[in-house]
C-alpha cells in the first residue's frame, strides 16, 4: 500500500523517480506527487488521481534539474486522495519534505500537540505529523538522520518514511517499521524504495532493511542504524529477475501476461525440489525434522487469494499428512484467541510477504511458541524475515493486483509442504511421494494446454458484458476456486459474483437463481465418483431453475454435455490437482470481461497489490 521511492546520484532526479513511481503504481494509485532539492530549495508538484495526472503536470510546469528527490504513489487511509493529501508533505519551516507508507496510529494526538504549538497544518493526513515534527527535529538536532531517529522514536504504528532536507545537498534518510524499504545500490547512485521494481531498471544489487532501522544514502554509500542510534547490520543480495518481467511485454495488461506465465512459474516453483536419492528436499525449510514430526495440528493463515490458495492445500495436506488442519483469514487470526501449542503448524501464505494483518498473525502464532513457516514469493520480505522457515515461490514480479501467477505457484508450494510433512511424518511411501510429484511437473504443460484453448473464454465474456451478476459453485477442491474465480470478478469486473459449495445452494442462495443467472460449474475428475455425480446434480437444480450454465469439466467427461449451457474443457489431471487447471479459464474470463466494460484491469478501483495496513 503506498509505493516510496528516492534517489540520489549523478541523473536527473525528476525522470528515475517517475520512472519508479510508474513501476510501483500497483501499490496505490489515488495520487501521485514528488519533492526535489535543487539549490537549497524544495521543488515538489503532486496530483490527486493516476500517475499520469501528475505527469501532465510535470510535462506543462517542470521542476528544476536536481541529482536528488523522493516520491510517492498513495492509497489513501487518512484524508481523502486530494492534491492536498498527497504525498510528499513539506514541514512549515520548508526545509524537509517526507513520503510515508503506514499508518500513523498516534497521529491524532501528535498532531493535537503539534497545532498547540502553532503548527498549522495543510492536510488531514497522518503522514504529515511525521513531516512537522521531522521539520522540528532537524533544527534542534542538525542532521536529518538523528531527527529522523527522534521522530521514529515517538511514531506508533507502521511506517515507511523518506525524506530529504533542504540542508544536506546529496542525501536522503528513510526509515522503516512494519512496512517494507529496500535499498538499491548503484554505481555512484543510491535508491530507496518500497519494492526493487522501482530500480530494476538501474540496479540488481538491491540491500533489505531490518524492523527498526534507519538508513541514510549518498551516491556512494549507505549507513545503516537502528532507532536508537546503534549501528545495524543489513543483508545484501542479488534480484533474480530482470526490468523485462516488470514490463508488460507486449501485452495489454500485466494480469493477461501473468496468467500466460503459469506454466512457466508453476514448473520454476517445482524446480531442484528431488535429491539424488529421490527424497523431496525443501532446502529453505530449517525446522528440525523431529519438530515436524512433533507437529498435530496446521494452521494456514492468509488474506484474498492466498486465503483461498490455503483453503485448497487442506485438502492435499490432510489427506496425505492425515494432520488436521484448520484455514483461517489473518485479520481473524489472533483476535479470537485461537489454540496454538508449540506442536501447533503455522504456514502463512503472501505473495507479497508484506500484508500486514499476515504479519499480526505470525507474530501472535510466535509468541505462542508455534513454528510458522511461510510461503512468500518476494525475496527478503518481512514475512518470510519473521518466520522460522520460508518456501518461496518462484512466480517473479506479480504486478497485476488481481493475483493469478501468486495463487497458483502458492498452490503448487503448499502440495510441496504437504509431500515434505508426509514424508517427514511417514504418512506416505516414498514411491507415493514420487509419483505424485511426477503428476504435479505435468501440470505446466496441462496448463498451458488450457491456455493454448483460452479462446473459446474470451468470446464467452463478449456474450456476458450484460450480465449483472454470476454465480460459482464447486465442491472439495472445486469450492475454493468457486471462491476465487467469484473474488477475480468482484476485483476487476466490479460484478457481483459469489462462490458457493455446490451443495450448499439448496440451503438458500438457490433463491438467487432466475432466468439466465450464469452459474459457473467446477466438476470433479469422474474418478471420485460421488462427488462427481454430486456436482451433475448440482448443476441439474439450478439449471431446471433457468440459470445459464457454464461447466467446468475434464476432457471424456460427457455425462456433464446435456446439463452445460456452454462447456469448457480441462485436460485431465488428479482431483487434488485440478484447482491448478481450473482457475485459467476463470482468471482469463474476468480480465476478459473486465477489459470490454472498459476497467482498468491493473488497477482496480479501491485496490492496491500490498496490503500493509490493517
Ligand atoms: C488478490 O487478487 C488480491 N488482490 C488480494 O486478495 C491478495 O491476495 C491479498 O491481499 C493477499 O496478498 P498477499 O498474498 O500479498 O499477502
Amino acid at each position: 500500500m503506498c509505493g516510496i521511492v528516492g534517489y540520489v546520484g549523478p541523473r536527473q532526479a525528476e525522470q528515475v523517480v517517475v520512472d519508479g513511481l510508474r513501476r510501483m503504481e500497483y501499490r496505490g494509485y489515488d495520487s501521485a506527487g514528488v519533492a526535489l532539492v535543487a539549490d537549497g530549495t524544495l521543488a515538489t508538484a503532486k496530483k490527486a488521481g493516476k500517475l499520469k495526472n501528475l505527469e501532465t503536470e510535470l510535462a506543462q510546469s517542470p521542476l528544476p534539474a536536481s541529482r536528488q528527490g523522493i516520491g510517492h504513489t498513495r492509497w489513501a487511509t487518512h484524508g481523502g486522495p486530494t492534491d492536498t493529501n498527497a504525498h510528499p508533505h513539506v514541514s512549515a519551516n520548508g526545509r524537509v519534505a517526507l513520503v510515508h507508507n503506514g499508518i500513523i496510529e498516534n497521529y491524532a494526538s501528535l498532531r493535537a500537540g503539534l497545532e498547540a504549538q502553532g503548527v498549522e497544518f495543510a492536510s488531514q493526513t497522518d503522514t504529515e505529523v511525521a513531516a512537522q515534527l521531522l521539520g522540528q527535529e532537524v533544527t534542534r538536532h542538525g542532521t536529518l538522520v538523528d531527527a529522523m531517529r527522534a521522530v521514529c522514536n515517538q511514531l506508533e504504528g507502521a511506517f515507511t518514511l523518506v525524506a530529504v532536507d533542504t540542508a544536506a545537498p546529496g542525501r536522503i534518510v528513510a526509515a522503516r517499521r512494519n512496512s517494507p524499504l529496500v535499498v538499491g545500490v548503484g554505481d555512484g547512485e543510491m535508491f530507496v524504495a518500497s519494492d526493487v521494481a522501482a530500480f530494476i531498471e538501474y540496479t540488481r544489487d538491491a540491500v533489505e532493511l531490518g524492523q527498526d532501522q534507519i538508513v541514510e544514502v549518498t551516491p556512494e554509500s549507505y549507513e545503516v542504524s537502528s532507532f536508537d542510534g546503534e549501528p545495524g547490520t543489513s543483508k545484501p543480495y542479488h534480484i533474480d529477475w530482470d526490468l523485462s518481467a516488470a514490463e508488460k511485454g507486449g501485452y495489454d495488461w500485466f494480469m493477461r501476461k501473468e496468467i500466460f506465465e503459469q506454466p512457466q512459474a508453476v514448473a520454476d516453483t517445482l524446480l531442484g525440489r528431488l535429491d539424488h536419492d529421490g527424497q523431496l528436499v525443501l532446502d529453505e525449510i530449517r525446522i528440525a525434522a523431529a519438530d515436524l514430526r512433533r507437529v498435530d495440528k496446521i494452521v494456514i493463515v492468509a488474506c484474498g487469494t492466498a486465503f483461498y490458495a490455503g483453503l485448497v492445500a487442506k485438502y492435499a495436506i490432510e489427506h496425505w499428512t492425515r494432520v488436521p488442519c484448520e484455514v483461517e483469514i489473518a485479520s481473524e487470526f489472533r483476535y479470537r484467541d485461537p489454540i496454538i501449542t508449540p506442536n501447533t503448524l503455522v504456514v502463512t501464505i503472501s505473495q507479497s510477504g508484506e500484508t500486514a494483518d499476515t504479519l499480526m498473525a505470525i507474530r501472535h502464532a510466535r509468541e505462542q511458541h508455534a513454528k510458522v513457516i511461510a510461503i512468500c514469493n518476494t525475496n527478503g520480505a518481512t514475512i518470510p524475515r519473521e518466520s522460522d522457515a520460508v518456501i518461496y515461490t518462484h512466480a517473479g514480479p506479480e504486478i497485476g493486483v488481481a493475483s493469478t501467477k501468486g495463487f497458483t505457484t502458492q498452490v503448487v508450494a503448499c502440495y510441496l509442504l504437504g509431500l515434505y510433512l508426509a514424508q517427514v511424518k511417514g504418512t506416505k511411501f516414498g514411491d507415493e511421494i514420487r509419483d505424485l510429484l511426477a503428476e504435479l511437473e505435468h501440470l505446466p504443460t496441462k496448463m498451458q494446454s488450457v491456455l493454448d484453448g483460452i479462446d473459446q473464454t474470451a468470446k464467452l465474456a463478449g456474450d456476458f458484458v450484460d450480465k449483472k451478476s454470476i454465480l460459482f459453485l464447486g465442491r472439495h477442491v472445486g469450492y475454493p476456486i468457486a471462491l476465487e474465480g467469484a473474488l477475480k470478478l468482484k476485483e476487476i469486473s466490479y460484478l457481483h459474483a459469489e462462490g458457493f459449495p455446490a451443495g450448499e445452494l439448496k440451503h438458500g442462495p438457490i433463491a438467487l437463481i432466475e432466468e439466465g443467472l450464469p452459474v459457473f460449474v467446477v466438476v470433479p475428475p469422474q474418478g471420485r465418483d460421488q462427488l462427481h455425480d454430486k456436482v451433475v446434480s448440482n448443476i441439474q437444480e439450478v439449471r431446471a431453475r433457468g440459470a445459464l450454465t457454464v461447466v467446468l469439466a475434464e476432457d471424456g467427461d460427457n455425462e456433464v454435455d446435456a446439463h452445460a449451457d456452454i462447456l469448457l474443457r480441462l485436460p485431465r489431471v488428479p482431483t487434488l490437482f485440478q484447482p491448478l487447471v481450473a482457475i485459467i479459464p476463470l482468471q482469463y474470463f474476468a480480465c476478459e470481461l473486465a477489459t470490454l466494460l472498459g476497467h482498468d484491469v491493473d488497477q482496480p478501483r479501491n485496490l492496491a497489490k500490498s496490503v500493509t495496513v490493517e
